[in-house]
């Protein structure tokens, strides 16, 4: 295992190019040995690229790659100990299970006998044990996808395993499951795992430390919880969470928020935003149900009432603007009209889409 640093790593695929267009933009990035990471954000944010500059299959086009102090970034894939496992599965089908686990020790030329042993711990951790024996190409997808990591598992000089979206074959089932292996295969080999993936919830659940992407760069890194409660941008913000934060375009007036008609009072000195572009943020699960006369209390019309199994999501209208609101399945709402009260410390003010309280 090892601490891996990207010092100022910058990539373009397009280095020739006039004016540089970053695949990914020029940043720095600890991956703490022994932890659980999850690689979020859309299509095209450069995830992928950051993973194959991290195993080597790219070279950045700026910046350094160190592991444990040492630069690999002219180094190739091979001498940096890197598992890595793809979308989709990749194993030798001419090979059984057990042969397809066995490969890298072999390749590295471990003794029998303790190949023997690590496939073995490996395959039952994985819940492969049962079918050592057969053809890799008659397992199900799944199946497939947990040898591929098997074949980084059984091997002592791993610095990080890194996966790239590698439940998309997997039904959602088994997706639950298997991230639930991923998780004690961590606490147990206490293996680096860097997982890359689109989908919140997968992050959410699986990682101790969560890394937002956007356009080639890193918006913020954190704890699920720092994600949820304090995104650092408005990015973050909508693409975090479901539903996405309520959010409003906003002016101050008097040292308060402005939001269409009604006065927020937060704990912060509104003197210190310069620029006009100010949104305020509210998730739907910290609005409250309040009282009329009570400060950052809004007055709103109900437009619809939805129950989710285990809360209700209203969405509520005043001045022109939609608020929504999580609440209790079991609150009497007798009314069409309704106080929501948005308390200061939840609020989230972002100037120019940054947040700064
Ligand atoms: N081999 C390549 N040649 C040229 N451009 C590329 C290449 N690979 C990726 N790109 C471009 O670099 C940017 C980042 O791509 P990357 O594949 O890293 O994103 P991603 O976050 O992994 O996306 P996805 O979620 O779709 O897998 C995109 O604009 C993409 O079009
Ligand atoms: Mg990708």
């Amino acid at each position: 295992m090892a601490k891996i640093e990207l010092k100022e790593v910058a990539h373009t695929y397009h280095p020739q190019a006039e004016q540089i267009d970053y695949a990914l933009k020029p940043f720095s990035i600890t991956w703490n040995d022994g932890h659980r990471y999850a690689v979020l954000g859309p299509s095209g944010c450069g995830k992928t690229t950051m993973l194959n500059i991290m195993s080597g299959i790219v070279t950045p086009y700026s910046g350094r790659i160190l592991f444990d102090g040492v630069d690999v970034t002219q180094k190739p894939t091979a001498s940096r100990n890197i598992a890595q496992v793809f979308q989709f599965p990749v194993i030798y089908h001419t090979m059984t299970v057990e042969q397809n686990l066995a490969f890298p020790l072999i390749c590295r030329k471990v003794s029998s006998d303790i190949i023997k042993k690590k496939v073995y711990e490996v395959a039952e951790t994985l819940n492969l044990h049962h079918h050592l024996t057969k053809s890799a190409k008659k397992l199900t997808a799944d199946q497939k996808q947990l040898i591929s990591l098997g074949r980084g598992l059984v091997r002592d000089d791993v610095s990080a395993i890194l996966m790239d979206e590698p439940l998309t074959v997997i039904d959602p089932d088994l997706k639950f499951r298997l991230r639930r292996t991923l998780k004690e295969i961590n606490e147990k080999y206490k293996t680096t795992l860097i997982y890359v993936t689109h989908d919140q919830n997968e992050a959410m659940t699986f990682a101790e430390n969560i890394v937002v992407m956007d356009h080639g760069s890193i918006v913020q890194s954190g704890i699920p919880q720092e994600l949820f409660e304090k995104p650092h941008t408005t990015f973050v913000a909508y693409f975090i969470g479901s539903p996405a934060m309520n959010m409003y375009s906003c002016s101050i007036e008097n040292n308060k928020i402005k939001l269409g008609q009604q006065k927020l009072k937060l704990d912060y000195d509104l003197n210190r935003l310069k620029s006009n572009n100010i949104k305020l943020g509210i998730r739907s699960e910290f609005i409250t149900l309040g009282q009329d006369q009570q400060e950052n209390t809004i007055a709103c019309n109900i437009k619809n009432d939805e129950d989710f199994g285990n809360y209700r999501l209203l969405t509520c209208h005043f001045d022109d603007l939609e608020i929504k609101v999580k609440i209790n399945r079991k609150e009497q709402i007798n009314a069409d009209t309704i106080s929501l009260h948005l308390p200061p410390d939840k609020c989230c003010l972002y100037e120019n889409d940054v947040l700064v309280n």
